[in-house]
């Protein structure tokens, strides 16, 4: 996502940590560690400016929420309107997945949500998709048992290839929509990008994904 540098949210982001963990070199995960382990925790990888997540964490307290955003202007946007929430229950990290996922040694997570993740459409950027080889293999290993990857997109080719991903890594499908209409029930709520093609008459596709005995814990050979 292309977004505006904003030095107020930069600004932000260095002096509030209410609700953000860090996770710079040398850095102690502990306390991130101990977040997810004391209650049933969803991972969001790139929440946008955090409408899904607010509306998810509001309406099931019962669930610790972590989000993970690149983008430092995105982040510090996010991280207000988490703060301003008065909510206990969302947690923001900016960085890189792979930086988390590097740290973490017991967090399990019980599903991570996969929002309109940037399709990066050329093969030379394959790596960077959310959905790529790489990350699927993380998921498996921060995901408890049955734990699920929530994948909403709009790029028609973006959700073939991540399609195909998913199947090579064996993982059971046990929800599939290619017209998806999301209506904020269930455990779902409307993402701002989702917002947009809704608008633009844009089809949402939809995959819920659970992991199984038989889900693939290193990259096929
Ligand atoms: C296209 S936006 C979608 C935002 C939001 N989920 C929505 O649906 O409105 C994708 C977001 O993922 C973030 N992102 C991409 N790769 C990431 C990574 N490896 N770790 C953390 N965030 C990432 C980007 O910075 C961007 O903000």
């Amino acid at each position: 996502m292309r977004s505006r540098y904003k030095p107020w949210a930069i600004e932000y982001l260095k002096n509030n940590f209410k609700n953000q963990f860090s996770i710079g070199e040398n850095e102690d995960f502990s306390s991130i560690e101990e977040y997810v382990l004391n209650r049933p925790t969803y991972l969001e990888i790139g929440p946008g400016k955090g409408q899904f997540i607010l509306n998810l964490a509001k309406r099931y307290p019962e669930f610790n929420f972590l989000v993970i955003e690149l983008d430092k202007s995105i982040a510090g946007t996010t991280l207000k309107k988490i703060d301003e929430a008065e909510i206990d229950n969302v947690k923001l990290i900016a960085g890189n997945f792979y930086d988390l996922a590097k740290g973490l040694k017991k967090s399990k997570f019980c599903g991570i949500f996969l929002n309109f993740s940037d399709p990066w459409p050329k093969k030379r950027h394959e790596k960077r998709r959310l959905t790529s080889p790489n990350f699927l293999i993380e998921y498996a290993k921060l995901l408890k048992e049955e734990g699920y990857i929530y994948f909403k997109t709009d790029n028609g080719d973006f959700y073939q290839y991540s399609y195909e991903e998913f199947n090579k890594f064996k993982r059971d499908i046990i929800y599939l929509n290619e017209n998806y209409d999301c209506s904020n029930q269930d455990f779902d709520a409307e993402t701002e990008f989702e917002n947009r093609y809704k608008l633009q008459g844009i089809a949402i596709k939809r995959v819920i994904l659970k992991k199984t005995k038989d889900t693939l814990l290193e990259l096929p050979k």
